[in-house]
């Protein structure tokens, strides 16, 4: 069997006037005038335990979408028991045929589904529709469809036989299930750590964040009637901690598939490691979790892209990519023109309600994210080492509204320069182009993290420099363009150091996490 050949998922315009824009804003209003209830699916079916969490809008936080039922210790169970049960048949299901239900959802979401899951991510995610576009749509398509091509792919590499052996190999659901424990900040990624392991034949256990389960939802009712079995995906929003205790503790726990937090990341790595005499067979752990994303610029910059490239990078989603720019290095011959510039474009960028589709950016996802912003503005408006140059104002009357901010400063280890902020914050540290291989040593060494970064220049000998000089300060690498946006199919995802396990999403390197291989050797 062939599958075929996985091409990227057109992005939508939705321009004033065109029937697509017409079509996802009534969809917006019908689902914002109700408010849904969320059970937990277990074994396919529907699980109602009373206990609620809220799904709200962040721009509009009184507004409620849904309440949704919160699992507990004994749902876990329940989810384990009905996983195992859907991995006898599942497991064994021809490739082919499992394939077939991802290639379905792909379609559907493309098709009937796209509205509805786009905006659902509008709504509860705070996204505009062109970010809602490009992540619940676009990147869960892309996914689904080039994800399901590279399983083929990986089965397709088989060993040498030397006459008269037959050598093979055989890739294996691992025995037990993956515990998917998603973001809020991308609803493709949600979709991907549950169906990246699935198709490969393992049954998922899926721990939603507690921001994202109303978009999430509809992503599990989308795998469902693209005919996903029971007991395949078990969808189980509730407390972190007790949900997480619960199912790192037993011995069919086979791997971890996550994005978030690295804090949340090294616990859930050490509940392991506590565990780990339990377990059947050793988890795979993979994570994805924080960065502090660079642009480093050269004299050479042309100033208008890189200024251009700045605003996309740091404030598209308010930040809250784990690509985002949080960071520049800009040379002080070419700081006061890219200054001018980004005040100019920021000038034009509104912040608003999502349904207001000429803004720029919505809100920040809740009130921790809120306060964690407001947080280093307030440091900048005091401290003597930084200058507030553009935005700088938050608001949480109606909305987690944070403005895009630009702070410059001329320590290099300043606060925000340094640290996670993930929102709409950038740090501009102006630097002397005399001492570029310092700066280039300054970035490097400043962050724990790598996960995305960009270099700016145009000569050759200085890009092939730059991109030495920080080969490991990022998985994800750019030469004169944003350190956001990677395409599945065009730039495998995910960093190294503090950022990650670097099993890049959306590739073959991720389904490899996901089988276990038998090597079959049969003599003629
Ligand atoms: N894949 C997302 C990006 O590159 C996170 O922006």
């Amino acid at each position: 069997f062939k599958v075929p050949e996985p091409v990227n998922e057109p992005v939508r315009g939705y321009a004033p006037g065109s029937p697509e824009r017409a079509s996802v804003k009534k969809r917006l209003e019908e689902m914002s005038n109700q408010v849904y209830e969320i059970p937990l699916i277990i074994g396919g079916k529907e699980i109602k335990t009373g206990k609620f969490g809220e799904s709200v809008m962040p721009h509009n936080h009184k507004h409620v979408l849904a309440r949704y039922h919160l699992a507990d210790a004994s749902h876990v169970e329940q989810a384990i028991a009905a996983s195992q049960e859907a991995w006898k048949t599942w497991s064994e299901m021809p490739w082919h045929e499992r394939a077939g239900v991802f290639l379905k959802a792909a379609e559907l979401l493309a098709g009937p589904w796209r509205d509805t899951i786009n905006a659902a991510t509008m709504l509860g995610q705070a996204k505009t529709i062109q970010q809602a576009e490009i992540d619940a749509a676009c990147e869960l398509i892309d996914f689904l469809r080039f994800n399901v091509h590279y399983m083929t792919r990986l089965f397709e590499d088989q060993p040498y036989s030397p006459k008269p052996t037959w050598n093979r190999v055989e890739h294996r659901a691992l025995e037990g299930f993956i515990f998917a424990v998603t973001p809020f900040n991308f609803t493709a990624i949600g979709g991907n750590l549950c169906c990246a392991p699935a198709m490969m034949g393992n049954v998922v256990l899926w721990k939603p964040s507690d921001t994202a389960v109303y978009s999430n939802y509809f992503v599990m009712r989308l795998l469902e009637e693209a005919g996903l079995p029971p007991g395949v995906i078990n969808f189980i929003p509730g407390p972190p901690a007790e949900i997480g205790a619960a199912t790192m503790a037993r011995p069919e726990l086979a791997g971890v598939h996550f994005t978030g937090s690295t804090g949340t990341f090294q616990y859930l790595w050490k509940t392991v490691g506590e565990n780990i005499e339990k377990y059947h067979a050793y988890p795979r752990v993979v994570g994805e979790t924080g960065g502090k994303d660079f642009v480093f610029a050269h004299e050479s910059a042309e100033p208008v892209a890189l200024a251009n490239a700045l605003v996309r990078g740091a404030f598209e989603y308010s930040g809250q990519k784990c690509s985002a720019a949080s960071r520049a290095y800009v040379p002080t011959n070419i700081w006061p023109e890219v200054k001018k510039l980004l005040g100019e474009y920021l000038a034009e960028a509104k912040t608003g309600d999502v349904a207001d589709f000429s803004n720029f950016t919505s809100a920040v996802i809740d009130k921790r994210s809120f306060d964690k912003s407001s947080a280093y503005l307030a440091h900048a408006r005091e401290s003597s080492e930084a200058e507030i140059l553009f935005g700088g104002e938050a608001d949480d009357s109606v909305g987690y509204f944070v403005q895009p901010t630009v702070i410059e400063t001329h320590n290099p280890h300043y606060k925000s320069m340094v640290e996670e902020i993930f929102g709409p914050i950038l740090t501009v540290y102006p630097y002397d182009p005399a001492k570029l291989d310092e700066t280039l040593e300054l970035c490097d060494k400043t962050s724990p993290y790598a996960l995305t970064g960009a270099v700016w220049a145009k000569e050759r000998g200085t890009i092939v420099k730059l991109t030495n000089a920080l080969k490991h300060a990022a998985g994800n690498f750019y030469v004169n363009d944003r350190p956001t946006g990677s395409i599945v199919g065009q730039q495998p995802f995910g960093g190294g150091r503090a950022s990650g396990t670097n099993d890049k999403a959306g590739s073959m390197l991720n389904l490899l996490k996901w089988t276990s291989v038998r090597s079959i050797k049969e003599n003629f």
